[in-house]
């Protein structure tokens, strides 16, 4: 029996891992330009750290969460999202003692126990940035024009920016009680999770994704952003001006709440038509109360979060990925001393910073050819017996098969120099 990957997880073979090392490069070149700086932080947190930054109501935590004990006793949790982790680490490093504003970005994998799909894992990767210090619009303006940007540079033009505001708490804490009054003489009516949430934590009823349920909102609800206060009206008023101003297109939905705890004010995602049914592409918002939430001083942030495999899956359909030219020089020695000599000669060329191969199966001139093309090699250098006693190598051009002869012991100079 051969093992088999965990449900839900994926291997990145070779093949592949080129176009996300295209993706990598392209997220790290483009967020260094807009100078985030990047943060990495441990695979696991303490589990309190996840239940009382997103919410123990929430999916993420009441159903998703990789938990486990150490020799400790210690309730360990692999990650599930990366605004906590990286709050924490801002919190324990002191991170605003270097600069009045701290912009961060992650590339990492992370952990949710979903139920697998197309565009849904249980071992999936996101990218995303946090801008920690400031609660003016410019922020909330940036973020989502740098990731409309983001996106628009690799691409993907088919997309739709939604936006809403959750408000601020205090706003918040008064809505929710209009919300409940609104909805509790039609408990009956709602999935069993939705009566839970009826009496536990109201405005988590906006993730089920039961249609009724989603029906009876639209039906009886009442908005948040229909009950913000006028500082939060004058924020989103502001944010939705600045998008304007650079051009992002973008829809106001009501019903945009985000399935975690932290958020306040500002919340947004921007899903993409190539996707199927999990067609998020990213989602963030604004987190004000979340860093003193975790004992830190009270400090405003907002950030953003996008799946790697959506993105790579959008790249695909759109055929995204720039061709990129083999550079690859073969060596075929044949013979015990062309062998030795073609090691050196390998590892010579290596230190000229050329990327060569050299078979070591020691095959036939035929099959070593084949293997070539196979590789896409652009340049095969021959040496076999003959060419050794008369002190030379072949250097042959692949796409038109063009031969020069090369002295030996200037062989690696003449090459890089040819090969350029
Ligand atoms: P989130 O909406 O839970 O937000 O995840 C952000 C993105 O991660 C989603 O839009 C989706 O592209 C991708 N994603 C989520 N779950 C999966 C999964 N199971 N498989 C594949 N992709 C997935 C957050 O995580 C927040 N921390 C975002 C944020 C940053 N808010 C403020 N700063």
């Amino acid at each position: 029996m051969i093992y088999q990957r965990v449900k839900g997880t994926h291997d990145i073979l070779p093949a592949e891992s080129a176009k996300w090392q295209y993706l990598e490069k392209f997220i790290r070149d483009y967020l260094h330009r807009n100078n985030y700086q990047e943060i990495r932080t441990p695979a696991f947190e303490v589990t309190e750290l996840f239940t009382r930054s997103i919410g123990t109501d929430t999916d993420v935590v009441a159903k998703e969460m990789y938990t486990f004990f150490d020799k400790g006793q210690t309730s360990l949790t692999l990650k599930p999202e990366l605004t906590a982790p990286v709050m924490r680490a801002f919190l324990q490093n002191n991170m605003e003692q270097v600069a009045p504003l701290t912009k961060v970005y992650y590339i990492d994998a992370l952990f949710r126990q979903e139920r697998p799909q197309k565009g849904r894992l249980r071992q999936f990767h996101q990218f995303g940035y946090e801008i920690i210090g400031s609660a003016y619009p410019e922020t909330d303006a940036e973020v989502i024009q740098t990731i409309y940007e983001l996106y628009r540079e690799l691409g993907i033009s088919d997309l739709q920016v939604r936006i809403n505001s959750i408000g601020s708490r205090s706003a918040r804490q008064r809505y929710l009680e209009l919300l409940k009054q609104a909805l509790q003489p039609h408990a009956a009516a709602f999935c069993s999770t939705c009566r839970e949430r009826l009496t536990r934590n109201v405005l988590r009823l906006f993730d089920c994704k039961v249609a009724s349920c989603q029906a009876l909102l639209d039906a009886r609800a009442p908005f948040l952003i229909d009950h913000l206060d006028q500082q939060d009206r004058e924020h989103f008023a502001e944010v939705c001006r600045l998008l304007e101003t650079v051009q992002v297109p973008y829809l106001l939905d009501k019903k945009l709440v985000r399935g975690l705890d932290y958020y306040s004010r500002t919340t947004f995602e921007i899903t993409s038509g190539l996707l199927g049914s999990q067609d998020a592409l990213c989602g963030g918002g604004r987190y004000d109360y979340l860093i003193a939430d975790l004992g830190g001083k009270p400090t405003p942030g907002i950030g953003v979060a996008s799946g790697m495999e959506r993105v790579l899956l959008v790249l695909e359909q759109l055929k995204a990925f720039p061709e990129s030219p083999s550079n690859l020089l073969y060596l075929i020695a044949l013979g015990e001393m062309p062998r030795q000599a073609g090691f050196q000669l390998l590892t010579a060329l290596r230190k000229q910073g050329l990327c060569v191969e050299m078979d070591f199966l020691r095959r036939s001139l035929k099959a070593q050819l084949r293997d070539a093309s196979r590789a896409q090699a652009r340049w095969v250098i021959i040496m076999g017996e003959d060419e050794l006693a008369r002190g030379q190598v072949i250097l042959k051009r692949m796409s038109d098969g063009q031969q020069t002869p090369l002295n030996l012991p200037q062989a690696a100079d003449e090459i890089a120099r040819l090969v350029q």
